[in-house]
């Protein structure tokens, strides 16, 4: 069995982080989302796998995860080119599948089970298509499924404006060659996309029978700010958090940890679990660290008190004050202003920012 991770799309929901880079590379607890996915391949012995490029972000990508060698698996890119919707990107890999089964999966979704349940149910039968459900709260946002007293799929409808069910496909398929078929057959949806819930609804009409599997641990989809402070918080909530760095005498630290061995939480800082800092980073005198935050590396944070977070990394943020359910992108110098009369805020902001003051 192979695999494709998908890596295009705008990330329009992101921005202005995803001005800079592509939405698959934010980090969540100090880890990109597209190694997450990466992982839970390899963790099913998918050693093959092509990763679908879009318009943007390629070299970035192409940058971090090379051939694949540092995580033991083999990588392919495929050039999607424009964004024509999730099956017009399965469609671009068919030469790279070559006839096998594969698993799809959506490059900026995490979930905390991994995908061992859905790969060896689909090895060990016969099905057209693999499909992951969970209970949703907003339906209307994602590729529904209906199905029967007898959990037999009836119809899928991508985002339906009066779902019939609350029950979300996530963003993990399994499918064998037969969705090439579908795909050729598929018309641009309401939104002009080639849809990959409507290729499963031909596999489906065509008498194949689709697996489906509900989802009971958590999973997110990390198209916006809020599900990437929420997917840190989940992962820093599961993960083994270790201390490798040095922790000065006169730091208070509280709870679970994780300290890259280059970084240093001095005397006088305080820091309270689960937090995690990656490597090359200071927390100095006067800064506090609380809980669910993130710090990238090459990072310095004096004075600042921060907590429910994410700073990707290389910032120096050294304000007063507290910063709370923030997403802080790279390269970022956060001060407190000197002139204190009248008070006001000096503000050098990027486009399409998000600012709550
Ligand atoms: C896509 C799929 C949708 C699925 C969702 C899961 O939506 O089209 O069926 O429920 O991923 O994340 P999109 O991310 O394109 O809005």
């Amino acid at each position: 069995m192979k695999a494709i991770i998908l890596a295009g799309g705008t990330g329009s929901r992101l921005r202005p982080i995803t001005h800079t880079g592509p939405k698959q590379l934010i980090p969540v607890a100090n880890k990109p989302v597209l190694e997450y996915a990466i992982e839970d391949l390899k963790n099913v012995e998918i050693r093959e796998i092509g990763i679908v490029l879009g318009n943007s972000g390629c070299d970035e990508i192409q940058n971090l995860i090379g051939n694949g060698e540092e995580y033991g698996v083999d990588i392919t890119y495929i050039l999607q080119g424009n964004p024509l919707g999730l099956a017009h990107a399965v469609g671009c890999a068919r030469d790279f599948v070559d006839g096998e089964d594969f698993v799809m999966y959506l490059g900026d979704n995490i979930l905390k089970t991994g995908i061992c349940d859905l790969v060896e149910s689909f090895r060990n039968n016969t099905y057209g298509a693999g499909i992951a459900i969970q209970k949703v709260e907003n339906p209307h946002r994602f590729g529904i499924v209906e199905v029967d007293s007898d959990g037999n799929i009836i119809e899928l409808i991508e985002k339906p404006s009066d779902p019939a069910t609350n029950l979300a496909l996530i963003g993990i398929y399994v499918f064998s060659p037969v969705v090439f078929d579908a795909i050729d057959r598929l018309e641009p949806s309401s939104r002009g996309e080639l849809e990959i819930t409507d290729a499963i609804q031909y596999i489906l009409d065509d008498g194949y029978k689709i697996d489906t599997h509900i989802v009971t641990g958590w999973w997110k989809d990390t198209g916006k700010p809020e599900d990437i402070l929420e997917a840190n918080r989940l992962i820093l909530d599961d993960k083994n958090l270790e201390i490798n760095g040095h922790i000065e005498d006169g730091a208070e630290t509280y709870g679970r940890i994780e300290l890259a061995d280059s970084s240093i939480i001095e005397g006088g800082a305080v820091v309270r679990g689960p937090v995690s800092i990656a490597k090359h980073t200071t927390i100095k005198a006067g800064a506090y660290v609380g809980p669910y935050t993130s710090i990238g590396p090459n990072s310095v944070l004096r004075n600042t008190h921060i907590e429910n977070s994410v700073v990707i990394g290389d910032s120096t943020i050294t304000a007063s004050g507290r910063i709370v359910d923030s997403l802080i992108g790279r390269h970022t110098n956060i001060k407190s202003s000197t002139n204190h009369l009248p008070e006001g805020r000096r503000l050098i902001v990027g486009e399409r920012s998000h600012l709550k003051l």
